[in-house]
């Protein structure tokens, strides 16, 4: 029996390990540090069991995604996984990732990123655990992951040479298989499974007018998208951009929203582009932009549930729909339409899994700019774009010359439209950030905000109801409280307050606007002026500024 330099490396603790909304993110920096990576990467094992496991490694390809990849292959050696999938040049978009954990049916993945996080060597890094599933890992497994980094004193390494990532094929390293596989081919085929492809080629081949515009943000969906839009949908080189990923992302912050993807936002302006679309630096989220209209995601997830007819993977029915619970109640509007049940989870993908694990979700979406299906356990931006283009389609052959605001113009009528928008406040002071949800926390326990007026440019709102978010999973009845604070008014309308639970530094604190109107005279109207009273509501009644010092948010979305 072949012998393999297999060490055990004595380690300290690190603290604050503790996983996040998407796993462990902090600042490459504090991953370089001594053990730091080793440490986290022994706790998943130690975890899982990992004895005869398949698993699949994959990045967004930012900074220090190759150095971790060869971290877990040694780990991951000396630990007895049986078999590591890995995407060339250890590079997986996480829906891709997603997809092939799923394929393969892999025991489960390790996923490094930090979504849309800028990268670089003083930005930041983030490793998650995914499940066999293909969905991120639930609080009970991320808890269990967190407990071992606070006992751990020892790694297993293996002592080797590293291995090669770009070449495709099978090879062993000491006493573990390695397969390093295509990144983008099997989700290419994936979305040519559910997607009417003929349909949205003939439309952009007898419509060369259309125009189409792709921002990979210089994240991981370049490829994907180059793909596609290009090989598979035939559309001209010039109809992405950005599409290089880089491992700093181009010193951009690779999130798609209006703050953060000028490139598209400008680019769509300039060149009156029909229909152009962003993905972030790790590929689930996306941006559905075009020339005078934006698609807010709690809209986006909405029309994509009304039109799932249009789609072939959707032919047999919907299961079911859902949101996360900031996300505006669009998609409830659509359920109860279509006769579907329709869920409210807390913020995070995780909380779909069980649900589409169960057959009873379908379609969901969360105001995150995170829109996605049951074809994965991951949301998924390119799935989201090319569901768009596949209405468009579709809608084009009953009313030609259909584009983005139609679709969204023709929804309102139908059901309502709610104004929905988001203020960040980032890298708040912790203490600052604690005291806004101390004062909130009062109102609500104390019962005193019940019943209050509060007067607004746009008239008062009389606040009727107000709590701390609490979810019970329908399926495995675990229990997830204070995942919001939420303020409903007497008109329909809520606030919610949440602090993020994806950030590297400091506090930040989000404010969710929500305004339902069925009058058609504002379907047509900026969100901002749809939601001014109730902002200015949201920050008398939080002292945000007074706790905070900010007059105004960092990011509006
Ligand atoms: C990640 C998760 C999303 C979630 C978002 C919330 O992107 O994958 O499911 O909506 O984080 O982030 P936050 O910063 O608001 O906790
Ligand atoms: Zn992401």
């Amino acid at each position: 029996m072949t012998r393999y330099n297999i060490q055990t490396v004595a380690t300290k603790v690190h603290d604050g390990q503790k996983p996040g909304t998407s796993g462990l993110r902090k600042r490459v920096k504090v991953f370089q540090q001594e053990h730091y990576t080793e440490n986290f990467i022994q706790a998943i094992f130690d975890a899982i069991n990992p004895q005869g496991k398949t698993l699949v490694v994959g990045g967004d390809g930012r900074y220090f995604n190759d150095r971790t990849v060869q971290t877990i292959c040694k780990l991951g050696a000396a630990n007895g996984v049986a078999k590591l999938i890995i995407g060339k040049d250890g590079i997986l978009s996480t829906p891709a990732a997603s997809n092939v954990i799923r394929k393969y049916k892999a025991d489960g993945g390790i996923l490094l990123t930090a979504s849309h996080n800028p990268g670089g060597p003083d930005n930041d890094f983030g490793i998650k655990y995914n499940m066999s599933n293909g969905g991120p890992a639930p609080e009970s497994v991320t808890e269990a992951i967190y407990e071992k980094t606070k006992t751990l004193k020892e790694y297993k390494t293996l002592e080797a040479q590293e291995v090669d990532l770009s070449k495709i094929g099978e090879c062993t390293y000491g006493p573990l298989k390695v397969q390093i596989i295509d990144s983008v081919k099997d989700y290419v085929e994936l979305l040519k499974s559910i997607f009417d492809f003929d349909a949205i080629t003939d439309f952009l081949q007898s419509n060369k007018s259309f125009k189409v515009l792709f921002d990979g943000m210089h994240g991981v969906t370049g490829p994907y998208g180059r793909a596609i839009f290009v090989e598979t949908l035939g559309l001209p080189e010039s109809s992405i951009q950005n599409a290089t990923p880089l491992p700093d992302f181009g010193g951009g912050h690779p999130d798609p929203n209006l703050t953060y993807a000028h490139d598209l936002v400008k680019a769509v302006d300039d060149g009156k582009i029909d229909f152009g679309a962003a993905s972030d630096g790790d590929g689930d989220r996306n941006m559905i932009y075009g020339n005078n209209a934006f698609v807010t995601p709690s809209d986006s997830v909405a029309v994509i549930a009304d039109w799932a007819d249009a789609i072939p993977y959707f032919k047999n029915g919907v299961k079911g729909l859902a949101r996360s619970m900031p996300t505006s109640g669009a998609i409830d509007l659509v359920a109860k339409a279509k006769n579907l049940e329709v869920f409210e989870v807390p913020t995070g993908w995780k909380f779909f899994g069980n649900l589409m694990d169960a057959g009873r979700l379908s379609i969901c979406g969360e105001e995150s700019f995170g829109t996605g299906s049951d074809h994965i356990r991951e949301k998924d931006g390119v799935w989201a774009i090319v569901a768009w283009l596949n209405i468009i389609a579709v809608a084009n052959k009953e009313t030609p010359g259909t584009g983005i605001n139609d679709i969204l113009l023709k929804h309102y009528k139908k059901y309502g439209r709610s104004f929905f928008s988001r203020y960040d406040y980032e890298e708040v002071d912790s203490d600052a950030a604690k005291k806004v949800v101390t004062h909130l926390d009062e109102g609500i326990n104390s019962g005193s905000l019940i019943g209050k007026t509060f007067p607004s440019c746009t008239g008062d709102f009389t606040v009727s109801e107000a709590f701390n978010f609490c979810y019970t999973d329908p399926i495995d009845g675990s229990v997830s409280k204070n995942q919001g604070q939420v303020i409903r008014f007497s008109d329909g309308s809520r606030v919610v307050f949440r602090l993020s639970g994806t950030g590297s530094q400091g506090a930040t604190i989000r404010l969710y606007v929500e305004r339902y109107s069925k009058d058609e005279s504002q379907y047509s109207l900026e969100t901002a002026k749809g939601i001014a009273g109730l902002i200015e509501v949201a920050g008398v009644l939080s002292k945000l500024e007074e706790f905070t010092g900010r007059k105004k948010p960092t990011v509006i979305t």
